[in-house]
């Protein structure tokens, strides 16, 4: 599904400096005016994200994409599944294109479609418990659509633990897809106990449970993972406390629930920005986030406070690293040239029933972070 063929651009566009790049990117915004937005998630670079009308967390770029109007083209700098989200909120006359089409997110890519209808069988037939499915944005469109089928939804790390208390006013049980540590972190700082959940297994008989533990959980949560998240690890976060005992930490709920749990703080990147934008002068802050954002965050408040990466470097999400100026550029040169490359289309019957799926998250808005002790 993600992860498409981007072939290369032509030549000249590896020729070209940084500062003629930008300078003609600006003059394509000028001359597109509202015609076009551009959008770009928190982990952009610093090169790209200075050219975004906004930016936000998955779940305000998917409040921005459905307000837009007037706009004819949306360009997405972010990754294969927000351009998707974005498709489906947006009219249909509206171009989505994502600028480098092999941006995809390896978590996304672990819900594989024909597994999850597999799954559902599996479930649905050992149980006669009500199952409500929710879907992490990070997945593709047609595991949108399967929610969307089977009276679920859809949930952000901003709102998460809203549309689980959603999910559960409906149903029984919950199937999470496909992160399991947001599914986790959530629902145990709701206050259930880990013992309510199971990790259902795609890649083993019967998800790699026992219809007894089927019967017996109430979250049922897909074995899916970010690996830029599960770089940061509970050693990192003692580390931390060892060498500077007043230093904060904050963390993406993405990580794994041990880090999650020694953590001060956990949420979304729109809230993990504005916990680092408001907090006090001299205060110290390690996070657990992709580098981007933590380097962005570290020199904006640099005379001010300490911010560092929990982990360091390595930590970069390579998908949304290939979103870069060139790839940009290309795609604006396409589109004043009257042709549109990139577009991101979802069918019209995936379309439907994930717009479904979106449209329950978007009524349920109620942000809040995963944990705040
Ligand atoms: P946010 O919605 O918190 O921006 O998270 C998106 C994401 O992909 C984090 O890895
Ligand atoms: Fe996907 Fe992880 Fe990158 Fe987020 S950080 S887009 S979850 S791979």
């Amino acid at each position: 599904m993600a992860n498409l063929y981007q072939p290369p651009l032509p030549s000249h566009y590896g020729q070209m400096s940084e500062a003629e790049m930008a300078d003609r990117i600006r003059a394509h915004k000028k001359a597109f005016g509202q015609r076009l937005v551009i959008l770009g998630h928190h982990y952009q670079q610093d090169d790209v994200i200075q050219f975004a009308d906004f930016t936000g967390d998955s779940l305000k770029l998917s409040q921005q994409a459905a307000a837009q109007k007037q706009a004819d083209n949306v360009i997405f700098c972010g990754v294969h599944f927000m351009a998707e989200s974005a498709d489906i909120l947006t009219e249909e006359r509206v171009n989505v294109i994502l600028p480098d089409l092999s941006a995809g997110c390896s978590m996304a890519d672990m819900a594989d479609p024909l597994d999850v209808e597999e799954a559902w069988e599996e479930l649905t037939a050992v149980t006669d418990a009500t199952i409500i499915p929710i879907t992490y944005v990070n997945s593709a469109a047609y595991v949108k659509a399967f929610c969307g089928r089977h009276g679920g939804a859809c949930c952000t790390s901003s709102n998460a633990r809203r549309i689980l208390e959603w999910a559960l006013e409906r149903g029984d049980k919950v199937l999470f897809l496909p992160d399991q540590h947001l599914g986790r972190n959530t629902a145990y700082a709701m206050g259930h106990p880990l013992d309510s959940m199971v990790v259902y297994d795609p890649h083993a008989l019967h998800g790699g449970l026992t219809a007894e533990q089927i019967r017996n959980a109430r979250f049922l949560l897909w074995k899916g993972h970010c690996s830029v998240h599960m770089n940061f690890t509970a050693a990192h976060c003692d580390a931390v406390r060892k060498a500077d005992p007043a230093c904060k930490i904050i963390v993406h709920p993405e990580c794994d629930w041990s880090v999650v749990q020694k953590a001060d703080l956990a949420g979304s990147t729109e809230y993990i920005l504005k916990v680092l934008n408001e907090a006090p002068e001299g205060s110290h802050w390690a996070v657990g986030t992709e580098v981007h954002l933590v380097n962005r965050a570290a020199q904006m408040h640099a005379d001010r406070k300490v911010i560092r990466s929990l982990a360091g470097p390595q930590c970069l999400c390579s998908t949304m690293y290939r979103i870069d100026l060139k790839h940009l550029l290309w795609c604006l040169d396409e589109l004043a040239a009257g042709r549109v490359v990139n577009r991101i289309t979802v069918d019209a019957e995936t379309r439907r029933d994930a717009r479904v799926a979106l449209q329950r998250m978007l009524d349920n808005v109620h942000s809040q972070p995963v944990s705040a002790k």
